[in-house]
């Protein structure tokens, strides 16, 4: 293994000069991008990928959150025989360094200047020991909340900003005939609502919480306070949620079958897909009590070692490709995410694009810009893992409260570390 290492970081770096015209060399690369939209942003990539000359074996493993994905390409990395390129997300991506299965970009970006660039909060997974590991392709955040403008209009309310007005507006929405909540019963999915229903406990709060794992932040009365929020919320959901994918549960609020869902912003990419128009159609606002803070996370694409002067220069060439700005602005329009660097133009984005990208500079100069627990951007796997496990355990209703839910979290994340 470590000769293999040795030829791609050595072939890589000779590579770079070859990057902009590598010639038609597979990339084969695995994700777990398989939603209409998000599809829809692939083909983004794919296309500015084969006009390069660069070829696409596609590796798709579905599974929102990419857990699944994870699991895939452990078994290949196994079996020798590791994909290309890999999307992945924080602390995944050091985790692989840490084995010493990924190559080196350092070459190519220190041609195309990522370090002037690229936000230092994406840096610290894009690197590792000082050198870059992955290319970050977007943004995404998990505190918003998607509403389907009609039936918010027919509460006669305005969109939620507190967690009170929020509640006034989903029981108006049941009084209503329709189901408020628009949810998939699936670990991350829970989680990602958790992520935002922390984040309105107060920014300190999800900082000691979920990113200093403090046990008495995480045993304690806020957290409490913050799973029987969880646990409120759960009442509000459909009784066929159980298992089902974010794609459907973003159709539900799509179709006026559900009022509003608690999601990433890949959620968008549903609604433009099926020809909705942010501000007419649906209404996009921060989980009300945390505006001006975001929790984010990015996909990266972890590049690892392949053999062959070709396969390295093609797997430049798409890091090149992926770090273009004209790319990131087409590439992101489309997925409901926001660029990875600071200097893309927000002319194209639509208007929740355009927030998104104004409340990612401002968390970023507030110190409101905090990791996503759910999507792997707040700790390691195992600890996320164990997070998913209380968080979904609590919205099945399997803790008599939320003071039995934090006491439950605080064990699972100690025992975890
Ligand atoms: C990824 C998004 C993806 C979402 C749902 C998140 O972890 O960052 O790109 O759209 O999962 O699959």
């Amino acid at each position: 293994m470590k000769n293999v290492m040795k030829h791609f970081v050595s072939a890589m770096a000779l590579s770079v000069g070859l990057a902009a015209s590598a010639s038609a060399e597979d990339v084969e690369v695995l994700h777990w991008w398989t939603s209409g939209g998000e599809a829809a942003a692939l083909n983004v990539l794919k296309d500015d990928l084969s006009t390069k000359g660069i070829g696409w074996v596609d590796m798709p493993v579905a599974g929102g959150g990419g857990e699944a994905a994870m699991t895939a390409l452990r078994a290949r990395v196994t079996a020798g025989d590791p994909p290309t390129a890999v999307q992945m997300l924080g602390f995944d991506i050091l985790d692989w360094a840490n084995e010493g299965a990924l190559g080196d970009l350092t070459p190519v970006a220190t041609a195309e200047g990522w370090d002037g660039v690229v936000p230092s909060a994406l840096q610290a997974f894009a690197k590792a020991d000082g050198k870059w590991i992955s290319a970050p392709v977007n943004v995404h955040s998990t505190n918003w909340v998607w509403i389907n403008k009609a039936a918010l209009d027919a509460t006669g309310m305005a969109s939620p900003i507190s967690w009170d007005e929020l509640v006034a507006v989903l029981d108006k929405m049941k009084e209503n005939g329709i189901t408020p909540l628009g949810h998939g019963g699936q670990a991350w999915q829970d989680a990602t609502v958790f992520d935002g229903v922390v984040l309105s406990m107060g920014n300190d709060f999800y900082k000691a919480a979920f990113i200093d794992l403090d046990p008495a932040a995480l045993g304690g009365d806020q957290m409490a306070e913050a799973f029987n929020r969880l646990i409120k919320l759960s009442s509000y959901v459909d009784s066929n949620f159980s298992g089902r994918d974010w794609n459907l549960a973003s159709a539900m609020v799509i179709n006026g079958e559900a009022g509003m869902q608690m999601m990433g912003d890949w959620a968008k990419g549903e609604f433009l897909k099926a020809g909705k128009v942010p501000g007419t159609d649906f209404v996009c606002i921060r989980f009300p009590g945390t505006q001006g803070a975001v929790t984010f996370n990015s996909d990266q694409f972890a590049m690892f070692g392949v053999e062959g002067e070709g396969a390295v220069a093609a797997q430049a060439a798409m890091a090149s490709a992926i770090m273009n700005p004209t790319f990131q602005s087409a590439f992101n329009v489309v997925k409901g995410s926001v660029p990875a660097r600071t200097d893309v133009p927000n002319d194209a984005f639509d208007d929740c694009g355009k927030k998104g990208m104004a409340d990612l500079a401002a968390a970023n100069t507030n110190g409101s810009l905090f990791g996503s627990m759910a999507h792997g951007h707040a700790a390691p796997a195992a600890v996320k893992n164990a997070v998913y496990d209380v968080v979904t355990a609590a919205f099945n209703g399997e803790y008599a409260d939320g003071a039995a839910a934090a006491a439950a979290l605080a064990e699972a994340v100690a025992a975890a570390q």
